[in-house]
């Protein structure tokens, strides 16, 4: 079944705005999204004095709605102070773009973490911010939870109560998913995007996820 794209994306991604490198730049990231393979690089130029989003380009390894949404959140940044940059919510790429299919909204999360990673980074160089000592608290762990969109539904697996528990103990993090009866088709999907962000916190503890259904059948 063909996807429904609006008319903005399907413009943004015949004439991408922003594509290339930007020369003599002073902040860059690539990000790659669990779900799918593809990725997304980002060159910027950061002002050092005023922290202004002066110059920023893409590009992009990936579907249409990658470098769509690639596209809109290079135009949504650029001439932004990077704290404002930083508040921005994944999914406002794709709002920007008058929505995305369901199964496309990671996209729109992987347009604007590719941005905050190139941020973050630059905050690092120019001693802005310290290196990330991540504490692991249930609290962290659903912010990083909140970056798998539900293939079905568009929203992220937390806003759309699909986490049903989280447990630390000591050194294992436990994590038990629900999805509904129909949903099976999307728990391997949902997993493999799980472990890959809670990977990305490179930290020593042990995973375990479950997926459950809601009649109680394990997937
Ligand atoms: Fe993965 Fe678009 S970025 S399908």
């Amino acid at each position: 079944m063909a996807l429904k794209y609006t008319e903005k994306t399907i413009e943004h991604f015949t004439k991408p705005r922003n594509l290339g490198t930007v020369e003599n730049a002073n902040a860059e990231a690539t990000e790659g999204s669990p779900a799918c393979g593809d990725m997304v690089s980002y060159t910027l130029n950061i002002n050092p004095e005023t922290l202004i989003i002066e110059d920023i380009k893409f590009k992009s390894y990936g579907c249409a709605s990658n470098i769509a949404t690639a596209s809109i959140a290079t135009e949504l940044v650029k001439g932004k102070h990077i704290d404002e940059v930083k508040k921005m919510g994944t999914t406002e790429a794709a709002s920007e773009l008058g929505g995305l299919p369901p199964v496309k909204m990671h996209c729109s999360v992987l347009a604007i973490n590719g941005i905050k990673a190139a941020i973050r980074e630059f905050e690092k160089k120019i001693g802005r911010i310290e290196d990330e000592k991540r504490i692991i608290t249930e609290k962290a762990l659903l912010n990083i939870l909140k970056n798998v969109m539900h293939p079905k539904h568009g929203i992220n697996i937390v806003d759309n109560g699909n986490i049903q528990r989280i447990r630390i103990d000591g050194q294992d993090i436990f994590i038990i998913i629900t999805l509904e009866p129909d949903e099976e088709m999307f728990a391997s999907n949902i997993h493999d995007e799980v472990m890959e962000h809670l990977e990305s916190m490179k930290c020593s503890h042990e995973i375990m996820i479950k997926i459950e259904s809601k009649t109680g059948d394990f997937i």
